[in-house]
C-alpha cells in the first residue's frame, strides 16, 4: 500500500484526501519478513483454508493456454452458468473482480456529491470508501446486539439516500437478518433507495430464517445481491464476485465496468467451481465443525463469541486485541484485530483447518496465560 506523501497533486481530487486506505488483513509473506518464521498460518480473511478443488485446479490450469488472448469481456459463459445455477435471467447478472469491484461500481453508477448512503456500524469497510469517493455522506448505524439494525437504518433514511447496505450475514460479526426484518424494512423505505444486499458468505449460513434475497428481486423490488466465489468456493486471489438485479439496475452497472474487468482464469474457474457443487457442501460442513469447535474453546476459557452464520467468529478475548494480535503473529497466527471495528477487547478469528484451529488456540491460551 502506498503512503500519503507530504502533499498531493492540486489537481487530484478533493475527496481523495478523506479515503482511509483498505487495511487488508496481513499477507503470509510479511509476516515470514517481519517476523523470520515459517509455518504461519492465516486466519484473517476468511478466505477457505482448502482452496479449490483438483477439478477446479486442472481447469483452471488448462485455460492458461489462452491468457495471450483478451478475457471474454460479456463474462458470456459464466453469467450464462450462473443464470442457470441462480434460476433468473443472463440481464440479471453482473460480473465483477470481486465483489470489491461491484460495490466501487455502484458508488460510481448511482452516486452524486451529496447523496447519502446508509450502512450498519462495524460492517464491511468498502461501502464508505464507494460514498467518500463519490462526495457523499454515509450514515453509520450502530448494530444492536451485534446484528443490523434495520429499523434504525430505516430510520437514517433521508431524501438524500440512494444507497442502503445490508451485509448479511455481517463482517465482522456473522449475524444475519431475518426475512422478516428485512421485509419490514423494504416496506418502510422509498422505492428509489436501492437497498444492496452484501451476501459474500451466503454458502455458508444455515438458519432458517435468512431471506431469500433473489425473491426480493423477482418481485420487482429495487434490491441487488451480491456473491463471491472468494470465500466458500476458494478463489479469492482470482478476484470474481457478482451482482443480482433487475436488468435496468444491471444496466447501469454496465455503462460504468471496465471492458475487461474479469480475468480469464477467473472466468474459468468460478464455472469449474459451480459445477462442483461438492465442494460447497464439504465448505459448509467443516466450517460448521470449526464453529463448534471454536464455540467449546470460548466457553471453557470463559470468553465471550458471537454465534456466526460465517466462516468466522468475533471472539471477546478480554484483553486488548492489539497486544492479542501482536503476541499471536509471534507464534505465527495471522488474525484480526477488533480496535479497526471499534471493538478493541475483540478477535475476527476465521475458521481453519481442524489442525489450523487447534495450533490458533493452542496459541491463544498461551498468549491469554501470560497476559494474565
Ligand atoms: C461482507 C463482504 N463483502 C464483500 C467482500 C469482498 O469480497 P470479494 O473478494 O468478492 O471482493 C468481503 C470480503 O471479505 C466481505 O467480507
Amino acid at each position: 500500500m502506498s503512503k500519503k506523501p507530504a502533499s498531493a497533486p492540486p489537481i487530484c481530487r478533493s475527496n481523495i484526501h478523506d479515503l482511509v486506505p483498505y487495511v487488508p488483513g496481513k499477507p503470509i509473506e510479511e509476516v515470514e519478513r517481519e517476523y523470520g518464521i515459517t509455518d504461519i498460518i492465516k486466519l484473517a480473511s476468511n478466505e477457505n483454508p482448502y482452496g479449490p478443488s483438483p477439478r477446479v485446479v486442472e481447469a483452471m490450469k488448462k485455460a492458461l493456454d489462452n491468457v495471450r488472448l483478451y478475457p471474454d469481456g460479456s463474462c458470456y459463459a459464466l453469467t450464462k452458468r450462473l443464470s442457470e445455477h441462480l434460476n433468473v435471467p443472463t440481464d440479471h447478472i453482473v460480473v465483477g473482480n470481486g465483489s470489491d469491484e461491484i460495490i466501487h461500481y455502484l458508488g460510481i453508477a448511482y452516486l452524486e456529491p451529496g447523496d447519502e448512503v446508509v450502512q450498519a456500524h462495524p460492517s464491511f469497510v468498502r461501502y464508505e470508501a464507494a460514498a467518500i469517493l463519490n462526495g457523499c455522506q454515509c450514515i453509520q448505524v450502530p448494530l444492536k446486539d451485534y446484528t443490523h439494525d434495520l429499523d434504525a437504518m430505516a430510520d437514517a433514511v433521508t431524501p438524500r439516500t440512494k444507497l442502503l447496505f445490508i451485509t448479511n450475514p455481517n463482517n465482522p460479526t456473522g449475524t444475519i437478518v431475518t426475512r422478516s426484518a428485512v421485509d419490514r424494512l423494504l416496506d418502510r423505505i422509498p422505492e428509489r433507495v436501492l437497498v444492496v444486499m452484501d451476501e459474500a458468505y451466503y454458502e455458508y449460513v444455515e438458519d432458517p430464517e435468512y431471506p431469500d434475497s433473489l425473491a426480493y428481486i423477482r418481485e420487482g423490488r429495487n434490491v441487488i445481491s451480491l456473491r463471491t466465489f472468494s470465500k466458500i468456493f476458494a478463489l479469492a486471489g482470482l478476484r470474481v464476485g457478482y451482482g443480482i438485479a433487475r436488468p435496468e439496475i444491471i444496466w447501469a452497472i454496465h455503462q460504468v465496468r471496465e471492458p475487461f474487468n474479469v480475468n480469464s482464469i477467473a472466468q474459468v474457474g468460478a464455472i469449474a467451481c459451480l459445477d462442483d457443487p461438492d465442494q460447497v457442501e464439504r465448505g459448509r460442513r467443516v466450517n460448521r465443525d470449526g464453529r463448534t469447535y471454536l464455540y467449546a474453546v470460548c466457553e471453557r476459557l470463559g470468553l465471550p463469541y458471537v454465534p456466526s452464520q460465517a466462516n468466522f467468529v468475533f471472539i471477546d478475548v478480554k484483553a486488548d486485541s492489539r497486544v492479542v494480535f501482536q503476541e499471536l503473529l509471534r507464534r505465527g497466527v495471522i488474525v484480526r484485530t477488533g480496535d479497526i471495528f471499534g471493538h478493541p477487547t475483540h478477535l475476527r478469528v476465521t475458521v481453519g483447518t481442524p489442525e489450523e484451529n487447534a495450533r490458533f488456540v493452542r496459541a491463544l491460551e498461551e498468549v491469554l496465560a501470560a497476559l494474565k
